[in-house]
């Protein structure tokens, strides 16, 4: 029987690449939104990958969204925390109301997900966590305080599960995303995106399947023995 794999934000961007990859690997996959139901339907015409609704910024509904997955699919292997917003301002404007939507989904949102998934892992004896970060969280960014603290927290959060994880053959790992050619990536003013562009070696955004084959090596067999690892894919941009 093929494992389950449950992908947050998992119909749309970075996350759709990743659904479809653990898909064509042979997971059986589930893909997690919080909003765009059209786009989920379309991605679920697309690719016959089921997709649930909920927020990871909610803990109970993470439980239950677990479980209703489970319910349908089987055990739940492999976990990729991909979901993740933005609420740029420079820090002299952001709002408490801003830190608070990043830091609820993109940081307590990998808690909400990996927490009530973790006592099955340890039980079954095997688990992938794949956590998606940002370069932006290694090295920091302007209008980005909420952000780049979010995402610094969930290398943190990889690192001491990681070891947590080890003995019962639960790996914990993070890619770092540079900027990739994504709706998010492309909201920034055009003459910012430019200028972003100019300062990676590689000379182009990356694509959102460059970091989902990233994630297929982290989540396969293979990769029992790499945990606690950040894999920076950014064209150069950052050498952490
Ligand atoms: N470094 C230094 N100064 C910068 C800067 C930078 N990177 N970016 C903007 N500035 C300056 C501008 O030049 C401008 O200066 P002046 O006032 O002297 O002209 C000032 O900051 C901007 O001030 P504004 O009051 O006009 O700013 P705003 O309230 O309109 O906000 C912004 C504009 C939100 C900062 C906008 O420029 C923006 O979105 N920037 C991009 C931020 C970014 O890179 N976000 C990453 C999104 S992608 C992502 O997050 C995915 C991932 O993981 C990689």
């Amino acid at each position: 029987m093929s494992k389950v794999a449950l992908v947050t934000g998992g119909s749309r961007g970075i996350g759709a690449a990743i659904s479809k990859a653990l898909k064509d690997a042979g997971y059986t996959v589930a893909a997690n939104y919080a909003g765009n139901d059209e786009a989920a339907k379309a991605f679920t015409d697309e690719t016959g990958i089921k997709t649930y609704k909920w927020s990871v910024a909610d803990y109970d509904a993470c439980a239950a969204g677990i479980k209703q997955v489970e319910e349908e699919l089987g055990p739940i292997a492999v976990l990729v925390n991909n979901a993740g917003i933005t609420r740029d301002a420079p820090f002299h404007k952001m709002t408490p109301q801003q830190w608070k939507e990043v830091i609820d989904t993109n940081l307590s949102g990998i808690f909400n997900m990996t927490h009530p998934l973790w006592p099955g892992l340890r039980d079954r004896k095997f688990g992938r966590i794949i956590n998606i970060s940002s370069i932006n969280g290694q090295k920091g960014q302007f209008a980005q305080a909420n952000y780049s603290a979010a995402k610094a927290g969930d290398l943190g959060f990889t690192k001491a599960l990681a070891q947590e994880g080890a003995r019962n053959n639960i790996t914990v790992n993070a890619i770092c995303p540079g900027y990739i050619a994504t709706e998010m990536v492309m909201a920034v003013p055009e003459k910012v995106r430019e200028s972003i562009i100019a300062q990676i070696p590689v000379g182009r955004l990356g694509e959102p399947e460059e970091i989902a084959r990233c994630v297929v090596f982290l989540a396969s067999d293979d990769a029992g023995f790499v945990t606690g690892a950040t894999i920076s894919a950014n064209g150069g941009q950052y050498f952490a």
